[in-house]
């Protein structure tokens, strides 16, 4: 194995987390109804629930924070954020948002406003959950052409985030003017944080503009996306991180972004416009009641001063090489213990296959919930089910919708966890796999009618 990359910083703060017992976990985890995200956060040990606002930011971005204008209008860290997304992605207007989502509940009912066809639809990738939520908000239907590849956890396929482009081409000729936006999400987060090639993304972009289809790319985590393509495409070999980044984006019209993740900061988002003034200027209109004032969106001046100097420093090669390596180190032990992976690893966490690993659960029981709720039991990390639970019903038939996959994620947040931290998350999963075959599926005690994840209650079946 290539030598592990330490961490490229040294500490000068620490909080201090609490390991507690197996009975505490137990009742911790019976009080909440058997659901990770209703456990109280000082409950937990290690959090690998989300790679989202859970970061740790530098001194650098600290001292930011002292800096904040918080002028209502026209801030001077509005203006520092502008010209650095002018800078890094050739974008010239920025719209600040409260986060990812604020960013597309502004945008997509202009996209809709737009679109000539009489029954709307956006095609990604893959649609985050937010995502698909506010295109169906929007009016529209969200639909998925991820390439098949991903689909094998076990087969090793380095661009597992890739458009299916023959499908793509496909549907965009049946859908005809129904079209409303191509968004291309970079990693692919529901595929396992997985890259797309800048090939994928010129294509998907070229089909797109030849029809005059607006491509969106959602830029979660644009930093990690550039840095496989360094990494796997030997035609970027010896390119730097933001020009990748910059090419990538110069694909795009427009992108919304949840800076929480590859923009360092806990809170935080983007809208922003290449070139298309009279869109940005219906979205400003749209944010002011939705979002906030033009120049802050939601966010104090200190977020974004916080904010324009994350963007920078989430594309330091160093950085993403330990973060990216600390992933894949994770997955590695994983590997080696007979765990089941979403192959390779991807930006921001290891996806267990947990229809591998569990196959004694059916779907309807949630494999990998149940696998979730016993690393909880085990060890005190909270992980997160990406799968039939997340999924949930069909709204018209009220039916089970049929999800390609059932995995637990761990996601890692970004400078927080050390690589010891890694290998207890191992041990303790590879403890659970000895006695998989008696951990339970699990059944609602309440379910609620949408985003259940996030509120139900269960109990072992
Ligand atoms: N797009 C992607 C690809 C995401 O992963 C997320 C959030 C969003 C949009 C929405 O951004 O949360 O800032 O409003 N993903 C988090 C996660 C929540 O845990 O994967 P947001």
């Amino acid at each position: 194995m290539a030598r592990r990359i330490p961490e490229p910083f040294r500490i000068k703060m620490v909080e201090p987390i609490r390991q507690t017992t197996a009975e505490d976990r137990r009742q911790a985890l019976v009080q909440a109804g058997w659901n990770p995200f209703l456990l109280k956060a000082e409950d937990v040990y290690i959090d690998l629930l989300t790679d989202s606002g859970t970061g740790a930011m530098s001194d650098r971005q600290w001292a930011g924070l002292m800096m904040g204008d918080e002028a209502y209008a026209g801030s001077r860290n509005f203006l520092h954020l502008a010209d650095t997304v002018r800078e890094l992605f050739g974008y010239a207007h920025t719209i600040p948002t409260h986060q990812g989502r604020g960013a597309e509940q502004i945008l997509f009912p202009e996209l809709v406003k737009r679109c000539r066809g009489e029954r709307p639809v956006f095609l990604s990738n893959y649609h985050f959950d937010t995502t698909k939520a506010h295109v169906e908000l929007a009016g529209a239907r969200a639909v998925n052409v991820l390439t098949p590849q991903a689909l094998d956890t076990g087969a090793a396929y380095d661009w597992k985030g890739d458009f299916d482009l023959p499908r793509l081409r496909e549907i965009v000729a049946a859908e005809g003017d129904n079209v409303a936006a191509v968004i291309i999400t970079i990693t692919c987060n529901s595929a396992g944080g997985q890259p797309v090639s800048m090939g994928n993304i010129r294509a998907a972009s070229e089909l797109a503009r030849a029809r005059g289809i607006p491509v969106v790319i959602d830029a979660a985590r644009f930093a990690e996306n550039a840095w496989f393509i360094r990494e796997r495409d030997p035609a970027y070999a010896g390119a730097s991180i933001p020009a990748i980044a910059r090419e990538m984006f110069g694909h795009g019209d427009m992108f919304t972004m949840s800076a929480k993740k590859d923009g360092l900061v806990n809170i935080g988002g983007l809208c922003c416009f290449k070139d298309d003034e009279a869109l940005f200027r219906e979205v400003q209109v749209r944010c002011v009641p939705m979002e906030g004032f033009v120049t802050y969106g939601g966010l104090a001046g200190r977020d974004m001063e916080a904010l324009a100097i994350g963007l920078r420093e989430g594309l330091d090669d160093a950085f993403l090489s330990y973060r990216i390596g600390q992933v894949a180190y994770l997955g590695e032990r994983l590997r080696e213990g007979g765990v089941p992976i979403q192959t390779p690893t991807g930006g921001h966490a290891v996806f267990v296959d947990a229809a591998r690993l569990l196959p004694h659960i059916p779907a309807e029981q949630f494999p990998a919930h149940a696998l979730a709720c016993e690393l909880y039991l085990e060890g005190g990390v909270r992980a997160v089910e990406i799968g039939s639970l997340l999924l949930g019903r069909n709204p018209q038939t009220g039916l089970q919708e049929s999800s390609p996959f059932e995995l637990m994620r761990l996601t890692i947040p970004r400078r927080v966890y050390t690589n010891d931290h890694m290998d207890y998350i191992a041990d303790c999963l590879i403890e659970v796999k000895q006695r998989v075959t008696e951990v339970r599926g699990l059944a609602f005690d309440y379910e609620p009618p949408i985003l259940r994840h996030f509120t139900a209650r269960l109990r072992p079946a």
